[in-house]
C-alpha cells in the first residue's frame, strides 16, 4: 500500500501548520507507524524542528526537504509513498505556492489548522477554496478538515469563532475537526527542543489532545490507531 499523504497548509501564516504537522508525524512515528515529513516552506522551520534535536533524542520521523521541487511534489510524493506509510506536508503560507497544489493533488486528507481569531478566520476561504480546486482536478474528493490551533477556551470570543466556523455554510463536507490543539506551552517547547509533546516534562493535556487528534485522523484515512504488526 502507498503510504497515505496528509497535506497541512494554509493562506495565513503562524497558524500552527508546523506545529500540527510535526506533533501530528511525530505522535504517528511512536504508534509504530513509519512516518515521513515533507518541508515545503523555504521558512524551513520543520527542517529546523527534525534536524536540531536536544541530545540523546531521536525524532520519529524521517525528513525530506521539498521546498525546491515546485510543482514536481507532485511525482516525488508518489515516489515517496512507496517508501513510507503516512507522509505529512507542511506547506509555505501561500496557497498559490507550486509545491502546496502540488501536494493537494495527491493527497488523502487536508488539513487547515487556524487560531481563531478574526483575522486569522476571514483568510480560511483562501485555503478551503484551493482545496475545492484540488478535489475537482485530481478527481478524488480526499476529505478537507479545520483544526483549531492554540485554542484558549476560556475566551469568549475564541469560542465564538469555533462556533462561526464550526456553521460555514458555503463549504459544508469541509468541517472542523472534532479536536482543537490547545494553546500549550508544551507544543511550544517541543519544537524548540526538536521533540513531540510526548517527551515534554509537563505536557498537560497536550498529549491526549494529540491522541484523540491522531485517532480522528486515522478515521478519516481508514488505517488502525496503531501499526498492526
Ligand atoms: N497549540 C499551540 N499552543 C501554543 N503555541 C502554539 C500552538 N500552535 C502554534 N503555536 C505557536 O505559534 C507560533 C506559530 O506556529 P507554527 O510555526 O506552527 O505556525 P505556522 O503556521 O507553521 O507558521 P508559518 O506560517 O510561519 O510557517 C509558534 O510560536 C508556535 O509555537
Ligand atoms: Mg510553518
Amino acid at each position: 500500500m502507498p503510504a497515505k499523504i496528509v497535506t497541512v497548509f494554509n493562506q495565513k501564516g503562524g497558524v500552527g501548520k508546523t506545529t500540527t504537522t510535526c506533533q501530528l508525524a511525530g505522535t504517528f512515528g511512536w504508534r509504530g507507524y513509519d512516518v515521513l515529513v515533507a518541508d515545503m516552506d523555504p521558512q524551513q522551520t520543520t527542517t529546523s524542528w527534525l534536524t536540531n534535536a536536544d541530545e540523546g533524542y531521536k525524532f520519529p520521523a524521517t525528513l525530506w526537504v521539498g521546498h525546491h521541487y515546485g510543482n514536481k511534489v507532485t511525482d516525488e510524493l508518489k515516489i515517496l509513498s512507496h517508501k513510507y506509510d503516512l507522509i505529512f506536508v507542511d506547506c509555505a503560507p501561500a496557497v498559490d505556492n507550486p509545491s502546496t497544489w502540488a501536494s493537494l493533488l495527491v493527497s488523502d486528507l487536508a488539513i487547515i489548522p487556524t487560531k481563531l481569531t478574526p483575522a486569522d478566520v476571514t483568510a480560511l476561504p483562501a485555503a478551503l477554496e484551493l482545496a475545492k480546486k484540488a478535489r475537482i482536478e485530481s478527481g478524488f474528493d480526499f476529505p478537507v478538515r479545520i483544526l483549531g490551533t492554540a485554542y484558549r477556551k476560556n475566551r469568549a470570543d475564541e469560542r465564538m469563532m469555533l462556533e462561526s466556523i464550526s456553521n460555514n455554510a458555503r463549504y459544508p463536507e469541509f468541517t472542523v475537526l472534532p479536536i482543537q490543539l490547545g494553546d500549550r506551552v508544551a507544543f511550544t517547547r517541543a519544537m524548540l527542543s526538536g521533540a513531540t509533546a510526548h517527551s515534554m516534562p509537563k505536557p498537560g493535556e497536550a498529549i491526549a489532545e494529540l491522541d484523540l487528534l491522531a485517532d480522528s485522523v486515522c478515521e478519516l484515512l481508514g488505517i488502525p490507531t496503531e501499526k498492526a504488526e
